[in-house]
């Protein structure tokens, strides 16, 4: 069997009195795209950015590649280039150009030369559709075209996973679908990835597994025929027919 990249195990997280990730397990296995869905506040994000200990835990264990996340220092650094992190609002860097943005953390953190870093940033910019773009300031980008300059800054890392929180949310609507194409590409090209995201199409179309949550807990998980045809709790089949009216 695959060992997994990712796994949570009897993973517990309280914000005060708030008990926002109840017992999570949860393995993302190599090149999986787990898409995580769920009603506000059932602890998406939460999930992602313990991954990546952006949030400590107060109980469980959490592995990569096997090895406990590190608590502290150069180790943390390095797992913060290992899993990458796209959110909802893009957080560029605002004075830095586009091909800035994707050269600098490779020059600092993989201490790669200049030449060497601002050749693959063209390749990624290329890659995401936006090396046109690439002497601008962010300001000057669309939302769409931001947010596919923050994935291919990501990807400058060579991270093992990409966790995406809600990477369209804050887009309008005619952007979400360049955003999404790209992730949908990033899949194909067998990217591990965890996406939490309300697209539905993109779900159906790229998630190999799809991680319900409700409340704090992971309530249901399945692929995303057996979820969306057949959702197993009526936790599940409530949500579904609310986001799937709109
Ligand atoms: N930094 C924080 N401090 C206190 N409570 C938080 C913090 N971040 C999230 N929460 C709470 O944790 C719960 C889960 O939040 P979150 O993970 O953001 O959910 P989701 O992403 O599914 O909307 C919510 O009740 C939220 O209010
Ligand atoms: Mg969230």
């Amino acid at each position: 069997m695959n060992k997994p990249l990712v796994s949570l195990t009897g993973v517990n997280k309280w914000f005060g009195e708030n008990h926002v990730l109840i017992d999570i397990n949860a393995e993302i296995l190599p090149g999986e795209v787990v898409v995580v869905i769920g009603p506000s506040g059932s602890g998406k994000s939460t999930f992602c950015r313990t991954i990546n200990r952006l949030e400590t835990i107060d109980s469980g264990e959490i592995r990569i590649d096997g090895e406990l996340l590190p608590e502290e220092g150069a180790d943390l650094a390095r797992l913060r280039s290992e899993v990458g992190m796209v959110f909802q609002s893009f957080n560029l860097f605002s004075h830095k150009t586009v091909l800035e943005n994707v050269v600098l953390a490779q020059i600092k953190v993989r201490k790669i030369s200049r030449e060497a870093a601002t050749k693959r940033a063209m390749d990624l910019l290329k890659q995401v559709g936006v090396e046109a773009h690439a002497k601008k300031m962010p300001s000057q980008l669309s939302g769409g075209q931001q947010q596919r300059v923050a994935i291919a800054r990501s990807l400058a890392m060579d991270p093992k996973l990409i966790l995406l929180d809600e990477p369209t949310s804050a887009l309008d609507p005619e952007m979400i679908n360049e955003v999404l194409d790209v992730m949908v590409q990033l899949a194909k090209n067998g990217m591990t990835m965890v996406v939490v995201t309300h697209e539905m199409g993109f779900a159906r179309r790229a998630a190999d597994r799809i991680i319900f949550m409700a409340d704090g807990a992971i309530v249901e998980e399945s692929t995303p025929e057996e979820f969306f045809t057949n959702p197993k709790t009526d936790r599940a089949k409530q949500f579904l027919s609310k986001i799937l009216t709109h």
